[in-house]
This record gives C-alpha cells, structure tokens and sequence, in this order.
C-alpha cells in the first residue's frame, strides 16, 4: 500500500528539501515508485529535480484548478515523480486559507487517487506550520490502514531547533484530536552535521535531541558542500557524489526509514 509522508518544520533551512530529495530519491533506486509533493512556495525540492516554471502546482491542484494528472510530472530520474511548486504558489496557499470550509482536507483528497498506485508520497513542507503543514498532517497516512501516520522533522544542530520540536509537537496533536487518530512525530533527523573539528557544541545537541526523543532521533546527516552543489547542478546528491559521506549517510537513513516502517 502507500504512504504519505510529511517531511516538516517550523523553522527553514533546517534540511527538510535535502532530506526530501534524498529519501526519495534512496527510495526509488531501490525500486520503489515516489511521488514527492513540493509544499514549499520555493520550489526547492521543484528546481533540484529540474523541474521549473511548471505548468501546475500543487497550490493549482488544492484550489481545483488542475487534474492530480495534470499536476503530476515525471522527472528525470526512473520512479520518481514530482506535483510541484513555483513562486506563484505562496499567493496560492494564502487563497487556500481564505476558503470558509475544509481547506486542510483537500490534500488528503486530491492524493486518494494515488493510494495503492505508487509506493509512497513525501511532502517537503514550508518553514512554518501553515496550512499546507497543517493539510499534510490530515493527509498523513502509513503503508496499511491501520499502521501509525507518520511525521519526520529535521534539525539544523542548533539548541533552539530542539527547543522548537515541541511546538511541531502541539501542531501533530491538534490535527491527530481533530482528523487524524494515528498521526505522530516518528523521527527526528539531525543534518547538516559538521565534522567534529568544529566543536563539540555540535554533538552535544545531538545528544541533548537523544536524551529527550530516544530512538526517534535518527543516524545524522553530515554537512558536505555537495549537497548544495547537487543542488545547483539539478542531480540526485548520490548521482553527483557517489563517494562522499554525505552519500553513505542518506543510504543509512532510507535503511532505517525502512527498518522503522516509516515507508
Ligand atoms: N548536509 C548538508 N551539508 C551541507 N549543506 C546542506 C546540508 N543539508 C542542507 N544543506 C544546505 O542548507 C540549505 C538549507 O537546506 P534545505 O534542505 O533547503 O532546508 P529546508 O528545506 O529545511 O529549508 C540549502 O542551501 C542546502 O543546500
Ligand atoms: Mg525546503
């Protein structure tokens, strides 16, 4: 069956798009067929897949502007597929907000559709707990009906990144008591790790996230200038640098995404 998956937080540039791509993209040279939905006005996760001035977006989908087929394009890269976003989707979402009734329950609609047609759906939400953070949330869902609906958020290595989970926190409970009984935070990933030259300030944050969330505190993703040159090159960050840890260390979090059930 298929996931949906958001990949949130309130904060930007804490990694989420990275993680996005780099989970989805493990995901689909192992053979499974992903669909990344780009929540962010952005379009990050849109251009790294090559994918600019789109037709549609998803902010034309939810506002019924478009068909899900006409709002899904494929990508370069073989299973993996993109509904995307583009500058114009901020004006978008605040029109999706004015809607009087359901607005948070159109992407859970609109992506019914695909349920038991591809593999999974990861959403790289926007830096702020907005409404289309909010619409991923209610559209959450695990591979089976009745396995748990899952959210992973990621973390800069910064304390207030871990002062700030407790607030996606109140957001999942607020949409699991209002639609959707089985949601919760399942992982927590720390990325954009520096080497340990930097300082120990670093590992220590990571070690203050795995003190207060346990196991939910994924193996981390280490800083690596080829991620931002991925990037700028439109490549999948294994394509581009198939040797580097940065690399190594996405093949270890799509295992452990895979060992968790989380996809
Ligand atoms: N592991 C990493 N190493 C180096 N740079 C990174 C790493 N992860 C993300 N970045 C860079 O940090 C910036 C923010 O990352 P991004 O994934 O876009 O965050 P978000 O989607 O949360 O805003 C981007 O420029 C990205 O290239
Ligand atoms: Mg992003």
């Amino acid at each position: 069956m298929t996931f949906i998956l958001p990949i949130a937080n309130q904060a930007g540039s804490a990694g989420k798009t990275t993680t996005t791509i780099g989970v989805a993209g493990g995901l689909a040279k192992l053979g499974r067929n992903i669909v990344i939905a780009d929540g962010d006005g952005q379009a990050n996760a849109s251009y790294h897949l090559g994918i600019e001035d789109p037709k549609y977006t998803l902010g034309d989908l939810l506002l019924g502007r478009c068909t899900l087929e006409e709002a899904i394009v494929q990508t370069k890269i073989p299973g993996l597929w993109i509904i995307p976003s583009a500058e114009r989707q901020v004006t978008e979402v605040t029109e999706l907000a004015r809607q009087p009734v359901g607005a948070e329950q159109r992407m859970r609609r609109a992506f019914e559709p695909l349920i038991g047609g591809v593999d999974g759906i990861i959403i790289d939400c926007p830096g702020s707990l907005d409404i289309i953070t909010v619409s991923a949330f209610v559209a959450a869902k695990g591979k089976k009906d009745n396995d748990a609906a899952n959210v992973v958020t990621v973390i800069a290595p910064q304390v207030k990144e871990v002062q700030g989970i407790p607030k996606i926190e109140r957001t999942i409970e607020d949409v699991r008591n209002a639609y959707n009984p089985r949601l919760q935070l399942a992982a927590i990933i720390p990325c954009m790790i520096p080497s340990s030259q930097a300082g120990k300030m670093y590992e220590q944050v990571v070690e203050q996230a795995r003190a207060l969330y346990g196991d939910k505190v994924s193996p981390v993703l280490r800083r690596s200038v080829r991620v931002p040159e991925a990037y700028a090159y439109q490549l999948l960050i294994q394509d581009h640098a198939p040797d580097d840890a940065i690399t190594k260390d996405l093949n270890t979090l799509t295992d452990w995404f895979i060992e968790k059930d989380i996809v």
